[in-house]
């Protein structure tokens, strides 16, 4: 096979959880112990050219210009690619070059754009033709959020049965023209990485008097916050996942030893959120493993809502499609 055949590109738009993945219950197939959901978010993602190659004994990986060499960063890469290696027969080693269109430092969770991005080049790379369901399962051996990033929309990342795990993958709840809701990011710019999910999760499922009862709360949601979105119930939705969000912020506080992704600044914004939500506006929030906030509306005061938040910077978006290869 020629060399100049083994080359794609993909862009793949990063997702936000309303009802969250916190805790694995098999780390080597990487399995959720909870079902999840999200939105994805417009545009906001990953480029990631994959090209394999007889001239290379390593995998090299790039994001925004700059080799990794953090084992844990590689490992999610490498996964990845040994798995779609394996389905076409090969062993040519690749090299893989990311760019975010998001700033960095805006704590955007860049793992399930740039994992997801990366599956669907290599795959398409080695002409693999998997359908969004083989490549959701793919994509989550390297970071679960990833699995949920092949489709646009509203999307539930199904926690499954099987030991397999062959039926753990994202289906879709709704397209992005189902429920066109306003997205911001209010960017906090604290060091976000101080606790990686993967790790932080893990702390959280081992040693938080809490996890079980998450676990148990977030499972018995899912149908409710699914049904919120099928029938555009926004206060349903508000409530759900504001509850959902700090409910498994709690299980990891409660870790030991205890850790906290809010800043003074993330608990500012969410009673900003509470109180505009009190005078009769539409919005609520949600925050993943960092101190940002993501605020979803569907008021038609959207204008207004924003300007109430000019004291910090945003980066605007909305629902949006799900990953292609360019
Ligand atoms: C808080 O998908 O990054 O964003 O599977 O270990 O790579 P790994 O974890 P990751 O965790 C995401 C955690 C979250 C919630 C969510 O996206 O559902």
């Amino acid at each position: 096979m020629a060399n100049e055949f083994l080359v794609a590109r993909a862009f793949s738009p990063t997702n936000i959880a309303l009802a969250k993945y916190w805790g694995k219950r098999d780390l080597n197939l990487n399995l959720p112990q909870n079902g999840s959901l999200s939105v994805t978010l417009d545009g906001l993602g990953s480029t990631t050219q994959v090209e394999f190659s007889s001239q290379t004994n390593e995998d090299h990986f790039f994001l925004n210009g700059v080799e990794q060499f953090a084992p844990s960063a590689l490992k999610k890469v490498k996964t990845v690619l040994d798995i779609l290696r394996s389905r076409k027969g090969i062993s040519l080693r690749a090299r893989v070059e990311s760019q975010n269109n998001f700033p960095t430092g805006a704590g955007l969770a860049s793992s399930a754009s740039g994992l997801s991005a990366l599956t669907l080049a290599a795959s398409a790379a080695l002409n693999l033709n998997l359908s969004k369901e083989n490549l959701s399962e793919i994509a989550r051996f390297g970071s679960g959020s990833a699995c949920r990033s092949f489709l646009g929309g509203y999307v539930e990342w199904k926690k499954g049965e099987k030991p397999d795990g062959t039926d753990s993958v994202a289906k879709s709840v709704a397209d992005e023209k189902h429920w066109p809701l306003s997205v911001m990011i209010i960017v906090i710019n604290e060091k976000s990485k101080l606790y990686p999910s993967t790790d932080a999760m893990e702390l959280t499922r081992e040693t938080s008097p809490y996890f079980a009862s998450w676990v148990e709360f977030a499972e018995s949601q899912i149908p409710h916050i699914r049904k919120s979105i099928i029938e555009r119930d926004f206060k349903s939705l508000a409530q759900l996942s504001e509850e959902n969000c700090i409910k498994m912020h709690a299980s990891a506080m409660a870790a030991s030893p205890p850790f906290l992704y809010w800043a003074p600044q993330t608990l500012e914004v969410m009673k900003r959120v509470w109180s505009l939500r009190q005078k009769g506006y539409r919005l609520f929030f949600t925050i993943d493993a960092g101190p940002n906030v993501v605020i979803f509306s569907d008021d038609p005061q959207w204008d207004k809502i924003q300007l109430e938040f000019k004291d910090f910077d945003t980066i605007k978006s909305r629902i949006g499609e799900g990953a292609k290869i360019l």
